[in-house]
């Protein structure tokens, strides 16, 4: 169907124009809240054309900026254009665009990273202020104004029903069949008028198909035809089979210990190489019946789905590699009702998750011997992506844990250190952390048993010496001897990275 026919309400139809005349309807210093959940569902047409605009603008001399938020990350016709034009004075909550990370982290531009739950109800509590423009893609608009989602739902609800001006890209790449796989809710409120969350399994639905939207607000559609946009993963390597394959042993052991059944729990697994690897090692395990609730569907999901593995997958977007894209438009039949996208505040909401008992499975940047973990920064200063929902996650799970490579940058980089040089999750929200070295259940552990655990199990061979004897000289020259450390050399390892370029001495 031409994109033009997926525009069903007349009043509507109206309102076609260029994504040139579109972009013109956003002014400097606007708030804009845009779809766009990893590269699925964001709008690809107006961004670049008011990238243009705003390079123009800046060329002529002078000032023109906006501030953006999403449901997270983007693809390079949003993020990418727009920080490349400098066009972005404040971004929330979470960016993997590299031109954008390089211009947050030279400080040309402010970045809010935020656990991807609160965003909307913050932004109804009106914590961050008025919401001037929504640009969202959709797969049609129907005959009474609401909208059909696209493949991610993101904040998408918040921002139609927030902005004062909606702007819609109606994309005639989504596949219309989508229509119904989508599970919008419509039930949230503020304190003290908040109610339960009606969820008690991870494939119920709770909302309704679409999107509600005030065919007054909409100022605008672009016409599009433009696929999602998604970095392909690399191949399995020989470190992240065996990171799954310690992840596999110990959930067996669950299994045998009764804590488990081998249908497990809810699974969650998050962004990343390593965590979409980890995915890959449930394919050859008892396990069966599994069900994910999650927030971003990436390849190793769908390979479950399509093993019959897993019989439904609860998340707020795809992120899939343009194979695994193709793999779900030549078969959507097959996935239409075991795949189901909702509202970011929904696939990560606390209580869901804690109902639910989610198996939570995150990637990091560092763990400390201590069991806190670093999501976020480089050497404590350098922000990567973000929290995203690793927290929204870590803290409700039945089981929380992380994995990573034991070392980074060619063994130059333990990621398992005396003191984590940020931290974005506290040793009490972790349960499991797992390396290829092995796995260390904390579960329970008092810091003196957690640090010996994660050592001998997680280190690396070349740095557990290292940690060893920091932790030996800790416990003769702590202050305290519940969790020693040494607080002017627990960062050393760091300084010394920043200094000679290797964390080995
Ligand atoms: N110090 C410096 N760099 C490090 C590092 C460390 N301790 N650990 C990893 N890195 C680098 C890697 O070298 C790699 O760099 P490159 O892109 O230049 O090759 C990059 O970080 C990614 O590492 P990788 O081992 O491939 O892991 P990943 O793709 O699984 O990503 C995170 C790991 C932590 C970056 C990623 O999981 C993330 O952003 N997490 C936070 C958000 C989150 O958890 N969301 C899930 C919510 S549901």
């Amino acid at each position: 169907m031409a994109t033009h026919d997926r525009i069903k309400n007349a009043q509507l139809r109206s309102k076609i124009m260029t994504a040139e005349d579109a972009a013109g309807l956003i002014k400097s210093g606007d708030t804009v809240g845009m779809s766009g959940f990893t590269g699925s569902g964001y709008p690809n047409a107006l961004p670049p054309a008011l990238a243009d605009r705003i390079e123009a603008v800046h060329a002529a001399g002078d000032e023109f900026k906006i501030n953006l938020w999403t449901g997270a990350s983007t693809g390079p016709d949003l993020d990418g254009a727009l920080a490349k034009a400098d066009a972005i004075k404040y971004r929330l909550p979470y960016n993997s665009d590299p031109i954008e990370r390089e211009r947050i982290n030279r400080a040309e531009m402010d970045y809010f990273d935020l656990h991807l739950s609160h965003v909307a109800p913050m932004v109804w509590e009106g914590f961050f202020g008025n919401l001037d423009v929504a640009v969202i893609e959709v797969t049609a608009v129907n005959e009474d104004g609401s909208l059909v989602p696209a493949t991610s739902v993101g904040n998408n609800k918040t921002w139609i029903d927030m902005a004062d001006k909606v702007i819609l890209e109606v994309n005639s790449w989504h596949d219309e069949r989508m229509f119904g796989m989508h599970d919008i809710y419509y039930g949230t409120a503020l304190p003290p008028n908040r109610v339960p969350i009606p969820m008690i399994h991870a494939n119920d639905r709770i909302g309704q198909c679409c999107f509600r939207c005030d065919p007054h607000k909409v100022v605008g559609i672009i016409e599009t035809n433009q696929p999602d946009k998604n970095a392909p993963f690399p191949p399995l390597d020989d470190v992240s089979l065996t990171i799954a394959g310690h992840l596999m042993e110990f959930l067996k052991h669950e299994v045998a210990k009764g804590r488990l059944t081998n249908k497990l729990l809810p699974l969650q697994s998050g962004v990343g190489n390593v965590a979409n690897a980890v995915l890959a090692g449930l394919r050859d395990t008892p396990f069966h019946d599994l069900m994910a609730y999650t927030e971003v569907i990436q390849d190793g999901m769908m390979d479950l789905i399509d093993d019959g593995k897993m019989i439904c997958a609860s998340s707020t977007a795809f992120g899939l590699s343009d194979t695994a894209s193709k793999r779900f438009r030549e078969n959507l039949d097959f996935y239409h009702d075991k795949i189901i996208l909702r509202p970011q505040e929904i696939s990560n909401h606390p209580e869901v998750i804690r109902r639910l008992g989610t198996i939570s499975m995150n990637g990091m940047i560092e763990a400390d011997i201590y069991g806190n973990i670093n999501s976020t920064h480089v050497m404590g200063s350098r922000i990567m992506n973000g929290i995203g929902g690793s927290g929204d996650f870590t803290r409700n799970a039945y089981l929380s844990c992380f994995v990573s490579p034991s070392v980074a940058k060619g063994g130059d980089i333990s990621t398992i250190v005396p003191m984590v040089s940020h931290t974005d999750h506290i040793t009490q929200d972790v349960q499991v952390i797992v390396t290829e070295q092995g796995l260390a259940d904390l579960r329970g552990l008092p810091p003196k048993q957690r640090a010996q655990l994660i050592m001998k199990n997680c280190a690396h061979p070349d740095y557990r010496p290292m940690l060893e004897d920091y932790y030996a000289r800790s416990l003769k020259n702590a202050l305290g001897l519940h969790t020693p450390s040494m607080p002017g050399e627990a960062l050393s390892w760091h300084q010394r990275f920043l200094e000679t370029k290797t964390m080995r001495v």
